[in-house]
């Protein structure tokens, strides 16, 4: 539908974000197969009517034809969804390099790559140039499909240069820019040799969005210790040009997980994980293979509760869900293999004949219908949780994600940093019935809005989280009960779809704010 003067009813909102949420499968030489993700984001914005979204992002393949790029093109817009072609060379550097292994291990606080300093200095210069790249094919794509009155929202640490080359294009767009990761102290970022590009860049937005209090505090202080600018309450001035900076702390859609818990599919599978594990309480860890999410001292900590309390070792088990990302980038391969040779030791150490106390399932993406290990690596370790994965159809679905938190006795998120962490909300909103505990490490962002109702850790100090396990375990009802209803209360009131609503209609209102100001 349109106005009278030809404007859409419905305000276009143009997000721009690294990845689509699409997974693209070549099946011929100008067909392919799409399977549309349903990630937090994907499903806070196909809740939001007020406005129209379509998505701009990389498609995740590199389309090196022309006949490809236009059929993938043709297939992603049905799903309003418009490709950014990037080929191999800038993925390798933009992507693995500058994204992946600089600025994501930077703002979760692990500092910049040591290895081979030299080396590492001499690529960064190249890594960055891709970086600034990268950011102008994406800002080239969305100048092609802006039309005025629409807004953008670019997303993510992947895209910190957006920003600016959009308004170098068209000072006129309305341009938010959120942030899905922390934003770290001042004095890391300040370690980093593109520090004051990148915040001038991200400052060009009208609107700069954070999950949490901390990180919006903490960008503001970098902008006025590296650049010298003015922090005031409402954001970054510079010279006269206010860029509002603000926290908007990200929600899922509790009620998708709710209904899913109410499908015959997935009380089946409540039924059969229930008999899996009958006798046992169950743990669960759900996480990317990232160095970010503390996977290691996670396991460690799980040991050590099991060696201080024997009288647990046949009544409890660990179910750690991993999903393998990034594979090309060495700290990720590095740590895939750690994490397995802590299973395999933990499990040699305290398994019996018949069981392990550790479930180590790699979730295996699937490319057509054969099986891709990611990084080269199997489905680890017991013949039981192989089982177990072919009980539920090789890959975990969304289903059989549901049907695992609802039988959890206690999840353990034990992120060293996390913008957020949706799991330890993903959890608790499949638990109304069961109310397990939730321990969650206070580095993740979700530490700020679950606090209250979750067992707070260092994730670092191994023993402070085996006496959590051990008080979770132990937790009377009625504590679990209070607990969980903080939680739950938390989790289906503030929910991605109020998330998005608020980021965007605080958007308009900055830029008529700004305009006012301008005439005055
Ligand atoms: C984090 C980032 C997202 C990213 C996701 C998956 O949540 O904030 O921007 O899409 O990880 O990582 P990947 O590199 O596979 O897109």
């Amino acid at each position: 539908g349109e106005r009278a003067d030809g404007r859409p009813l419905k305000q276009r909102l143009l997000v721009v974000a690294n990845r689509l949420p699409v997974s693209a499968v070549r099946r011929g030489e100008d067909s392919w197969s799409l399977e549309m993700s349903a990630g937090g984001l994907v499903t806070a914005l196909l809740g939001v009517k007020e406005f129209e979204a379509r998505w701009i992002g990389w498609a995740g393949v590199n389309v090196p034809d022309e006949i490809g790029q236009k059929a993938l093109t043709k297939a992603l817009a049905e799903k309003r969804c418009i490709p950014v072609f990037l080929d191999e060379d800038i993925v390798h550097q933009y992507y693995n390099g500058y994204c992946n292994n600089i600025l994501w291990p930077l703002f979760h606080y692990l500092g910049l790559p040591q290895e081979d300093r030299l080396a590492t200095t001499r690529s960064f210069q190249s890594q960055f140039a891709a970086y600034i790249k990268a950011n102008q094919m994406f800002a080239e794509v969305v100048n092609k499909h802006y039309k005025d009155g629409d807004v953008v929202w670019c997303h993510d640490y992947h895209l910190m240069f957006l920003p600016k080359c959009l308004k170098d294009r068209n000072s006129g767009m309305k341009v938010g820019w959120f942030l899905h990761t922390p934003f770290p102290s001042s004095e890391i970022h300040r370690t980093l040799p593109s520090r004051s590009d990148l915040l001038h860049a991200v400052l060009a937005a009208d609107l700069v969005g954070f999950h949490t209090y901390d990180y919006a505090r903490h960008f503001v202080s970098a902008c006025t210790r590296i650049l010298g600018l003015e922090g005031t309450p409402e954001g970054v001035e510079d010279q006269g040009k206010l860029t509002r900076v603000a926290a908007f702390p990200i929600g899922i859609d509790s009620d998708r997980f709710m209904r899913a818990l109410e499908n015959p599919q997935v009380q089946e599978h409540i039924k059969d994980l229930k008999e899996t594990f009958a006798g046992r309480k169950v743990m669960l860890g759900v996480d990317r293979l990232d160095m970010i999410k503390g996977i290691p001292q996670k396991i460690l900590a799980f040991e050590k509760f099991l060696e201080e309390n024997p009288e647990w070792r046949e009544k409890v088990v660990l179910l750690q869900i991993a999903v393998p990302t990034r594979t090309d980038v060495p700290e990720y391969q590095k740590l895939t293999s750690q994490v397995h040779e802590i299973v395999g030791r933990i499990n040699g150490r305290f398994g019996t004949l018949t069981t392990v106390p550790i479930h180590h399932l790699i979730q295996c993406r699937f490319v057509g219908n054969v099986e891709k290990p990611q990084g080269g690596l199997h489905n680890s370790v017991c013949a039981k949780s192989c089982i177990l994965m072919h009980s539920m159809d090789r890959s975990l679905d969304f289903l059989q994600l549901c049907a695992i938190y609802a039988v959890t006795d206690v999840a353990l998120v034990t992120s060293l940093r996390d913008g957020m962490n949706l799991v330890s909300y993903e959890f608790v909103a499949c638990q109304d019935s069961k109310k397990g505990v939730l321990i969650l490490s206070e580095f993740a962002g979700a530490a700020q809005s679950l606090g209250a109702g979750a067992i707070l850790v260092n994730p670092w100090n191994i023993t402070e989280v085996a006496n959590s396990i051990a008080r979770a375990l132990n937790m009377s009802p009625e504590e679990r009960e209070k607990r969980h209803r903080h939680n739950f209360k938390h989790v289906t009131t503030h929910t991605a779809q109020e998330w998005a609503e608020t980021f965007v209609s605080e958007l308009n209102v900055t830029v008529v704010e700004a305009e006012l100001r301008i005439k005055q």
